[in-house]
């Protein structure tokens, strides 16, 4: 899918889903079929450098100290305000450097992951879960320092 074919904005209504949905993806099952599923997750040989990096300095570096440092300055809410759908676009200008698996953007990825979960029969609050997963990625881009770890 081409993200910028379309415009991020808000549905007027829940009901809109479905429609929102074929309209985004027409094809479902032309979407991530480059890989077999034992091929995703392959941390020892990943697509990237930035995998094993991120890992790297993540162990090194987020230290308890370090998260009680995050938790104070993030905990403070004065960041940043927006709706969530504006979240969603915000989000989607990151490349998870954690990731091996790439091949979709970040809204790509919460809508698949989503719909994946109301595939398999789930409950809502459980779609719902899907959608946000990975919503703390956001703090990334907040926290005004490199690297990602
Ligand atoms: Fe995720």
């Amino acid at each position: 899918m081409n993200k910028d074919k379309f415009e991020a904005v808000p549905l007027n209504n829940l009901d809109e889903w479905e429609d929102d949905l074929l309209r985004r993806y027409p094809d479902p099952d032309a979407i991530a079929t480059a890989k077999a599923t034992d091929e995703y997750r392959n941390y020892e040989t990943p697509a990237r450098d930035t995998v094993k990096e991120f890992y790297r300095l993540n162990h090194k570096y987020q230290t308890y100290d370090f998260v009680q440092e995050k938790r104070n300055e993030f905990l403070q809410f004065n960041k940043r305000e927006m709706p969530v759908w504006e979240a969603f676009d915000f989000l989607n200008q990151l490349v998870d450097d954690s990731d091996p698996d790439t091949d979709l953007d970040q809204m790509q990825h919460l809508l698949q992951t989503s719909e994946a979960i109301r595939r398999d029969g789930h409950p809502d609050w459980m779609v719902l879960i899907g959608l946000m997963h990975d919503m703390g990625k956001v703090l990334c881009l907040l926290a005004n320092r490199s690297g990602q770890w």
